[in-house]
């Protein structure tokens, strides 16, 4: 790999354990999530890089792709299991990390079972491995601590631009026949739940994407297609974000974006059986034999 690039997926890397760390910090009684967003995002751009993906801010049994609205109220409360899933994007090379944390409390089991399944798959990962190898391990440590892994949530290959490629490792055993990428970056995310250990859309969407440039018919419509498409590329981006910049009428906009088939949309994902969630994830840059957790 080229140090030029290499340096890139390092410094997204650090950029995003710095603001998973200070999310992380802010998750007392009280705080506002809404101001937890904010700060990660502007502690992102300070440290010069932008979101690869909207502050994922998810409590208890919402497992992920929940990010504030634009006036978003919610505060946490004391014993609420909150994930935090960030990422930093330097030039379109992008960071993908997450923890959890109960909050006012210290130590919680739920939190550690996914702690303990990252830091197994850190001791044992490898480029070129078989993708099972990993699942296995992460379904031994957590379903040995008496919790469910999320058979549907995983983590994945994560390339220029594109947070979500290639490999899928799911989180519990199976028998796929498929091997991790031999260089690049590929992110590990143990998801762990008092309920059944599965995944379903809510009605709810804060997240969306660009799939491809329609035209559209109102010019307000066109401006945040255009505005999508030259901020974001193809990064997710927050409804929050576009209501900030365009005003209340946006959100009508997305939905229309939405129905012509311009967005794609990311449900906000809750475990089925309303079973609380925790969550680690970390980045791995796979460089020749060598492997860096970019987001340690
Ligand atoms: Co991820």
């Amino acid at each position: 790999m080229e140090k030029e690039e290499r340096d890139k997926w390092l410094l997204a890397g650090k950029i995003g354990k710095e603001i998973r760390d200070l999310g992380i910090s802010m998750c007392v009684p009280g705080a506002k999530i809404l101001d937890i967003a904010e700060a990660i995002e502007k502690k992102t751009i300070e440290m010069g890089a932008k979101p690869s993906f909207p502050p994922n801010i998810s409590i208890n049994q919402i497992a992920a792709h929940y990010t504030p609205k634009f006036d978003d109220k919610t505060e946490l409360t004391k014993g609420d299991i909150v994930k935090i899933d960030v990422g930093a994007s330097v030039d379109g090379y992008l960071s993908d990390t997450a923890a959890s944390v109960a909050v006012g409390e210290g130590e919680n089991k739920l939190v550690n079972a996914t702690k303990e399944a990252l830091e197994a798959v850190s001791k044992m990962i490898k480029p070129g491995m078989e993708v099972h190898q990993i699942s296995e391990v992460i379904d031994d440590v957590i379903s040995g601590l008496g919790f469910s892994p999320i058979v549907n949530l995983g983590g994945h290959g994560v390339g220029r631009y594109s947070l979500h490629e290639g490999e899928f490792i799911s989180n519990s055993k199976n028998y796929s026949g498929s091997f991790l990428r031999k260089e690049g970056v590929v992110a590990v995310e143990p998801f762990a739940t008092t309920g059944g250990g599965y995944v379903i859309d809510s009605a709810e969407v804060q997240i969306y994407q660009l799939a491809s440039i329609k035209n559209v018919r109102s010019s307000l419509g066109r401006d945040i297609l255009k505005y999508i498409s030259e901020e974001y590329n193809e990064l997710p981006f927050a409804k929050r974000w576009i209501v900030t910049k365009f005003g209340r009428f946006a959100e009508i906009e997305i939905r229309n974006l939405v129905a012509a088939g311009a967005l794609n949309e990311f449900n906000v994902l809750k475990e089925k059986d309303n079973g609380l969630v925790s969550q680690f994830e970390h980045s791995f840059l796979f460089d020749g034999e060598t492997v860096t957790i970019t987001t340690l």
